[in-house]
Formats: structure tokens, C-alpha cells, sequence
């Protein structure tokens, strides 16, 4: 098998396929066949600010009678928390006891408060890393595209200010420049971007007319994005590049590697066909490796890249010839 070795945010990687953030990296014994089947790294679960938030609130309906004054709401909301942080560093540390890979915490951060305080808690309790989910979306015509860069800027200052350890930013593709915000990112000094989250897909129900709930997982023809974005921008920033959403096998993982990531993160196609999926991709990028004759993932990484490759191949939007 080739050297599928990696370094990624400053961890080195065994093999560039991280299992992502979800359902799969909660319970410790999940997370052991991730290992065992050839993941680099997990991405934990994140720690949902906004779940945590809606817990305290409902808390506070049962409880009523007793918490009517401010402060009692506020003690009331730091216990849930503290609660909550506790259950996430029990499952931590035990997943760092059980587990050789690096394991990366991930928090979902909403808004600014005091979540970034708790990665120290998780660097404490042995996170290798921090990935903060950030994918604000607003519906209020008043918020200008230059407010929420620069949110998100302020918030990747505060985080990188207050995070020691290797800190990555899993973020949406939509700004009105996103090359500009990645670059700002790269100034500040995060060390990787998971390029893209995949959202929430809202959708209707028209038997029952209400909303409901769009494809949970991704397909597999779902990568273009990442792949566009990360060709364009590897090689203009320092910061690593872990592409994601859409990445089902080990043709598109080496697609994203030669457009200049130095991992995949994977969750749907895991999801669908239990952890041996991932093995599944380590040996289709093994069999291109030799197939080409590459020794290591540094070989062919970026080769790709629109730095590497000039032209306009990845920036290109319109079909030219539509007939003929
Ligand atoms: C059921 C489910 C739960 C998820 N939970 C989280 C989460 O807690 N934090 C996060 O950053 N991403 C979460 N994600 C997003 C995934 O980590 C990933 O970014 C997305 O599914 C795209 O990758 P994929 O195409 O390989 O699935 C979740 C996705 C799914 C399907």
C-alpha cells in the first residue's frame, strides 16, 4: 500500500480521510471501527451552542415557579451548559484513551459568547485540535455582505487570539467574495478551512403542505464546489484545505488532493455504507498512487491547482458551447 501519510493543520494524518463531524464520532465504540477501518482522524460531534440553549429555556418552563428572577436564569443556563461540556469532555477523553488517531473537537458556534473558553477545556482533556462550524445565515435585508464578513472575521480573530492549539474553520460557500474572506482567514492565522459545510436542506412536504426535511445525506456528485474553491485557493494561503461534502470514494478524494487539500473529510458515504467505506477509499487513492507512481500524498497535492495549472478551467462558470 502507498504512503497515504498527511499533515493537516500541523497533525500528522496516517491517511488524509477524516470521518467528519455527526452521528459517527459520538460514542466511543463507533469511533474505535473508524480507526480500525483506516480513518486519519475524527472530527467529533459538535457541541451545539443553539441545542444547549433551546435545553436551558425548556428547563427553565418546567422550572418556573422557582426561577423567575434573571439571575436565576442565568445560574440556570450555566449549569446546563456546565452539564453538557462535562458529557462532551467524558466523551472525549475517553475516545482519546481508546483511540491513537488525532481526535478534533468541534464546536458550532452561533453567535460570540463564551464557547470559544470551553476548547480549553477540550485542548485539556486531549483534543488534538478545534474545528469551529460556522455557518450563519440571515434573513434580515438590513445585514450588508460586508457585516457578515466581517463577523465572521471578528470571530476567527477572537478564536485564534484565545485557541492555542490547531484550529480549523468548517465554513459555507456563501459571501460575496469568498476568496477575499479566505484569504483574511489565512492573515489571521487559522491553520485549516473545511471547505464546505453542507447545510441543513429545508423542503416541503406537499401531501401534508408543511415543511419538512430535504436529503439528510449528501450524493455523490455533490463535490463541485468544494473542488472549484480549493483548486483556486490552495495555493494562495498557508492554511491547509480539507475538502468535504459530497467526497463518496477514492477517485474524488485524490480529485480534491490534486486540486490542493491535504485531506477529505467524509460523512454521508460512511453513513450509508458502514466504516469499511473507508477503507474502501484509502485503497482506490493506494491503487492511483501506484498507478502513477506516486511515492506520497505531498507528490500530487495541488498539482492541479490554479496556481499550478493557470488557465481558467476553475474559474470558469458558463457553458460556452451548448449545441454541437
Ligand atoms: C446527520 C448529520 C449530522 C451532522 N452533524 C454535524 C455537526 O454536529 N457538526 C458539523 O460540523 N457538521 C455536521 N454535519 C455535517 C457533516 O460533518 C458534513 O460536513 C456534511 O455531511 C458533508 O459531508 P458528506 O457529504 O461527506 O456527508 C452533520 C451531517 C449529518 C448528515
Amino acid at each position: 500500500m502507498a504512503d497515504l501519510t498527511t499533515k493537516y493543520m500541523g497533525l500528522e494524518l496516517k491517511s488524509p480521510v477524516i470521518v467528519g463531524s455527526g452521528p459517527l464520532t459520538i460514542k466511543v465504540s463507533d469511533m474505535i471501527k473508524l480507526e480500525e477501518n483506516g480513518a486519519g482522524a475524527v472530527v467529533l460531534k459538535s457541541i451545539f451552542e443553539e441545542q444547549i440553549d433551546k435545553e436551558t429555556d425548556k428547563g427553565f418552563e418546567e422550572f418556573d415557579e422557582y426561577l423567575t428572577h434573571t439571575e436565576s436564569h442565568e445560574y440556570f443556563q450555566s449549569l446546563t451548559k456546565d452539564y453538557h461540556i462535562e458529557k462532551y469532555l467524558d466523551m472525549l477523553s475517553d475516545a482519546k484513551k481508546n483511540l491513537s488517531i488525532p481526535i478534533i473537537a468541534s464546536i458550532n458556534c452561533r453567535k460570540m459568547s463564551s464557547w470559544i473558553e470551553y476548547a480549553d477545556k477540550f485542548i485539556q482533556a486531549g483534543a488534538d485540535g478545534i474545528e469551529l462550524n460556522y455557518f450563519p445565515i440571515t434573513s434580515d435585508w438590513r445585514v450588508t455582505g460586508e457585516e457578515m464578513d466581517k463577523r465572521i472575521l471578528s470571530f476567527a480573530r477572537e478564536a485564534r487570539r484565545k485557541i492555542s492549539c490547531p484550529l480549523s474553520m468548517k465554513i459555507g460557500s456563501r459571501y460575496s467574495s469568498l476568496s477575499n474572506v479566505i484569504h483574511m482567514l489565512d492573515e489571521i492565522g487559522i491553520d485549516a478551512l473545511v471547505l464546505f459545510n453542507r447545510p441543513f436542506r429545508p423542503d416541503v412536504d406537499l401531501k401534508n403542505l408543511t415543511t419538512s426535511v430535504g436529503s439528510v445525506i449528501s450524493g455523490p456528485d455533490e463535490y463541485a464546489e468544494a473542488l472549484r474553491w480549493t483548486a483556486l485557493m490552495s495555493g494562495e494561503v498557508e492554511m491547509d484545505i480539507a475538502g468535504n461534502t459530497g467526497i463518496h470514494d477514492g477517485k474524488t478524494a485524490v480529485k480534491l488532493i490534486l486540486a490542493g487539500a491535504s485531506a477529505v473529510e467524509v460523512l454521508s458515504v460512511v453513513m450509508r455504507d458502514g466504516a469499511g467505506a473507508i477503507k474502501k477509499i484509502n485503497d482506490e487513492i493506494s491503487t492511483f498512487m501506484d498507478e502513477k507512481k506516486f511515492s506520497s500524498i505531498s507528490e500530487f497535492k495541488g498539482m492541479l491547482a490554479q496556481e499550478e495549472n493557470g488557465g481558467d478551467a476553475w474559474e470558469r462558470v458558463q457553458f460556452l458551447r451548448t449545441i454541437g
